[in-house]
């Protein structure tokens, strides 16, 4: 079936063959190469050709066509950091929040992770791929068209396996690309409370030779931060993963500047996620590398925190990957179009610099910029088609107005 969108007011984030864009840095990230008044032919899901509506041949063969006067198209949203797999919400630690106890607290507490791990252990594998796909189908409709999620509410290896089990069922129905990564190192299990040996050894034993065995995960996380996993374990645990041939993406530096992008970079990982606490070192660090910084705004919102600063990132040459970290407890959203605005109205990002974190950056950031994150010939015909709309800093000013009028996948 050839598909032929026309007089499209603006086709963003176009990428010629003769470009290899795997990643965008620092001020190029402030260019987002697009079309006025152009055409985008699609044959079975993948993009064949585009161009400007006066180089549009009459020749051209298709079986089915759209007038797309008014609406911009862009490459769907990659999503790189998600924990879209839970049982249950918890609303209930919001209130709480609300009424003045800390992240931190409801986590000492036994709340938090451990609260989400024990209705984990619980809930049905059925039950619980039901309820992930109807997230999933929700982002999807939300423009998300790629994603990447993790486990680490199992905290135990049959729970792990459970939640993994999951991902790799939505990625066996799903329309769209996901990811798996293996996170049992979010928090310490009470039962290993004041045995933090017997977890890890448990994580790298028992669960990594299961897990890798089945085929399950493509990445490795772990929460390093302080009260959680320090540098030390996160080291034996991103090696020991390495072994496996699990790479890491990392959460990092998201309540205390706690040696997180350090141990990353040291073990090459392809991103670290949230960032919240970076000094010049952190920003010196990741200039020495290939991993990729990944801000979470969506959770610095949700619990008040400090935005992650974005431009000192950009500003200092690096590249920005945007993602949602959409989870029961510090970000209980997957809508990207939201992230997109907080990028802009909080972190001074530019609408063009958002939306190639959104695209390009988050697509590198699971490894996938050689079929997504971009409008390019030979690339998935994933697409955001908006409603009609003055331009792309529409997108993230009207932010509480769903601005897409059709997600194609
Ligand atoms: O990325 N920081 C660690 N993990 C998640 C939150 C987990 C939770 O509270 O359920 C995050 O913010
Ligand atoms: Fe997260």
């Amino acid at each position: 079936m050839r598909t032929l969108y026309s007089n499209i007011k603006q086709l963003i984030q176009i990428e010629n063959n003769t470009d290899e864009k795997k990643i965008v840095k620092g001020k190029e990230m402030a260019i987002l190469p697009s079309i006025d008044q152009a055409w985008l032919l699609t044959e079975n899901g993948i993009i064949v050709d585009f161009g400007s509506m006066n180089s549009l041949s009459s020749d051209l063969q298709f079986d089915q066509t759209y007038d797309l006067t008014g609406r911009l198209v862009l490459p769907t949203w990659c999503d790189s950091h998600t924990h879209l797999v839970f049982s249950h919400s918890r609303e209930h630690e919001f209130v709480d929040r609300i009424h003045g106890l800390t992240y931190e607290e409801i986590a000492k507490r036994g709340g938090g992770i451990l609260n989400s791990a024990k209705r984990m252990q619980e809930v049905s594998e059925d039950e619980l791929y039901d309820l992930s796909l109807q997230r999933l189908e929700e982002v999807i409709a939300l423009g998300t068209g790629a994603i990447e999620i993790k486990s680490g509410y199992g905290l135990n290896t049959e729970a792990e396996i459970k939640m993994l089990r999951v991902i790799r069922r939505l990625k066996e129905c799903s329309k769209i690309d996901i990811k798996a990564s293996f996170l049992a190192a979010h928090t310490y299990p009470l039962e290993y409370k004041e045995n933090h040996e017997g977890y890890i050894r448990l994580i790298i034993d028992e669960m990594l030779p299961r897990i890798t065995g089945e085929g399950l995960a493509d990445y490795m996380d772990v929460f390093c931060e302080i009260g959680f996993f320090n540098v030390d374990e996160t080291d034996r645990l991103l090696e020991a993963g390495a072994r496996y041939g699990l790479k890491p993406k990392i959460h990092a530096n998201q309540l205390y500047n706690s040696g997180g992008v350090q141990i990353g970079v040291k073990h090459q990982a392809i991103s670290v996620d949230h960032l919240e606490t970076m000094d010049n070192e952190e920003v010196n660090c990741l200039l020495k590398s290939n991993t990729i910084p990944t801000l979470l705004p969506g959770a610095a919102f949700f619990l008040a925190m400090h935005y992650q600063p974005a431009r000192k990132l950009i500003d200092a040459g690096l590249p920005v990957a945007l993602a949602t970290d959409f989870n029961p407890g510090s970000c209980p959203s997957g809508n990207m179009n939201f992230i997109l605005s907080l990028a802009c109205t909080q972190m001074k990002m530019t609408p063009e610099e958002a939306i190639n974190a959104c695209t390009i950056n988050g697509a590198a950031a699971m490894e996938m910029t050689s079929i997504l994150g971009s409008i390019k010939r030979g690339k998935k015909a994933r697409l955001i088609i908006t409603k009609p709309v003055n331009g792309i800093s529409y997108l993230p000013y009207a932010y509480g107005s769903n601005l897409i009028e059709r997600v194609v996948i």
